[in-house]
């Protein structure tokens, strides 16, 4: 059998590639992931077992590292900080983990040879504007906003260097945001539907025109899975679903769909630099390696999402207070 190493499988996006793993493959999983307060082995639970293994540890850790890549025949590199607001208000974590960690990773897939797959995000291309015609493509130069997305373009760049100069064997894809089950409740639109869960009204920051590109989680594994299975050696691949929406309809969707007023929320302040506007131009990978997103109607997965969060209230509610903690403190 296969051996797949998935590192920060037990985060939102990883723990959902880990069930789709599982559900579309013969690939035996470990998953490696420090548990940090956005880790929750929960996720993952009911497929660890004969198919999947549980490891808690630090990508930064490379004797771990070192030991579990030897015995691996592919990588998919999930584990990051990943929250642009806790990247503003205290950036350390996110130099060790998204830099250091990543280069501890593809130093120990280069020793060994190992297939290796890096996840990134689109927020490295920076933002644009609300009425530009263009969108994100995969020679977009590199221009990130927050610290999270700096070291996000810095893990990439360790990446694409360790393949020209190492003949690391690796693909990458950027991704935009993603949505789903299992996200942690700091992301947007999961903060907004436990907020009205909780009997607190939904937060938009400044006046709600940031547009986001929206997937479903399971479509980002698809294509993962794919650019994994065909994916040419030392290509980028870009990950979108055509999901373009203001922050401000999102908000709407959820307030109807959840019996709300769609004005029953409040403005509060805005997050410093901002980005305007993500969006991605996916064709590559839909010519080239014939991927189609499944889940095309935003209004339905939101539906399933809320339906999900309504079903797990043990699996967030505590974080709630803390997570609301966090951002009253910023006026947020
Ligand atoms: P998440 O914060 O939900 O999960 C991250 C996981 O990594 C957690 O389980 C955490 O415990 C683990 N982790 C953190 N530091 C670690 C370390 N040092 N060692 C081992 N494990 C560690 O993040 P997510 O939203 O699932 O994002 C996963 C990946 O996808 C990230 O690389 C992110 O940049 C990328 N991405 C996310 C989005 C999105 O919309 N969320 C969009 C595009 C790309
Ligand atoms: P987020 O989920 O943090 O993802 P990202 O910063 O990676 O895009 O935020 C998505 C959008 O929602 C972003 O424009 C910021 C905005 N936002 C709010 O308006 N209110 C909130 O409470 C949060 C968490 C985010």
């Amino acid at each position: 059998m296969k051996q797949m190493l998935v590192t920060g499988g037990a985060g939102f996006i990883g723990s959902n590639f880990v069930h789709h793993v599982i559900d579309h493959t013969d690939y035996h999983v470990t998953v490696l992931d420090a548990l940090t307060y956005a880790g929750n082995k929960s996720s993952i639970e009911s497929v660890l077992g004969e198919r999947a293994a549980f490891v808690q540890g630090d990508i930064c850790d490379a004797v771990l590292v070192d030991q579990l890549i030897a015995e691996t025949d592919v990588v998919v590199h999930f584990a990051a900080e990943s929250h642009n607001d806790n990247s503003l208000n205290n950036p350390r974590p996110f130099l060790d983990t998204n830099i250091v960690g990543t280069f501890t990773l593809i130093e120990a897939a280069r020793r060994h040879g190992t297939r290796f797959h890096h996840i990134s995000t689109d927020e490295v291309y920076g933002d644009l504007e609300l009425n530009d015609p263009e969108r994100f493509t995969e020679s977009t130069p590199y221009n990130p906003s927050s610290p999270y997305s700096a070291t996000k373009a810095g893990s990439d760049l360790l990446v694409r260097a360790w393949t020209r100069s190492f003949g690391l064997q690796a693909t990458l894809s950027n991704c935009s945001n993603n949505y789903g089950p299992f996200q942690h409740i700091e992301k947007f639109i999961p903060r907004q539907i436990t907020n009205i869960l909780s009997g607190i009204r939904p937060k938009l920051y400044g006046a709600g025109n940031n547009v986001r590109d929206w997937i479903h989680a399971d479509d980002h594994s698809s294509a993962v899975l794919r650019i994994v299975e065909r994916g040419e050696i030392g290509q980028t691949y870009l990950i979108g679903a055509d999901g373009e929406k203001s922050n401000l309809e999102v908000l709407h969707i959820i307030l109807e769909s959840m019996g709300e007023p769609v004005d029953a929320f409040d403005f509060v302040t805005d997050r410093p630099g901002h980005d305007m506007r993500y969006a991605i131009d996916s064709t590559k990978l839909r010519t080239a390696l014939d991927w189609a997103p499944r889940y095309t109607n935003f209004e339905d997965g939101i539906g399933a999402t809320i339906e999900w969060y309504t079903e797990h209230r043990t699996w967030w509610e505590n974080d709630k207070k803390s997570v609301e903690d966090f951002y009253r403190a910023q006026g947020q």
